[in-house]
């Protein structure tokens, strides 16, 4: 959580995994992504690595509405993301938190949870689940910047 010497560097670079697709968005819209972030932050705040999240339920709310302006420019939407905060350099912005291997575990089993439920809950299309997940797990191997 604090640290950090030099970070790890995942092997292979930036991944190549497709992109969601568009139709995410198409079926979602910002408020289908919104919500389905609002709750994937609540499980962050509760799990094991709570401690690097807000504690307030007001900025952990914030926070979860920067990551889903992000999560509508890549499932298809608006550049949302990008016009608010700049590129978005995702491995450059998580590197003030040390995320490990199992780090990157918990953050991932709270997306699973999360997407179980997700077309009941947001609308979000269940032939693509499979596609965002593939890219998920691509991009949170490089998001992680520690060795155990
Ligand atoms: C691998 C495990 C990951 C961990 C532990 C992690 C952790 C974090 C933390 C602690 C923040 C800052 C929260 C705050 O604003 O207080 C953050 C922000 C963010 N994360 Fe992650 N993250 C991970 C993976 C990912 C992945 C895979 C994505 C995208 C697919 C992502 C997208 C974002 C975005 C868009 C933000 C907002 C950046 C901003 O404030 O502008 N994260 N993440």
């Amino acid at each position: 959580m604090t640290s950090l010497g030099e970070p790890y560097i995942p092997h292979g670079g930036p991944p190549q995994t497709p992109l969601p697709s568009p139709q995410i968005f198409t079926a979602m819209g910002n408020e289908g992504i919104y919500a389905m972030l609002a709750d994937f932050y609540r499980l962050l705040g509760k799990s094991k690595i709570s401690n690097m999240f807000p504690n307030s339920e007001e900025e952990l709310l914030a926070a979860s509405r920067r990551s889903a302006a992000f999560f509508v420019q890549i499932c298809g939407g608006p550049q949302q993301y990008t016009e608010k905060y700049g590129p978005p350099r995702l491995r450059a912005r998580h590197m003030p938190f040390a995320i490990s291997l199992a780090d990157k575990a918990v953050w991932l089993d709270c997306f699973r949870e999360v997407i179980e439920t997700a077309p009941e809950k947001y609308g979000f299309p269940r032939q693509h689940i499979d596609g965002f997940i593939a890219w998920l797990t691509a991009f949170a191997g490089w998001m992680v910047n520690q060795r155990e």
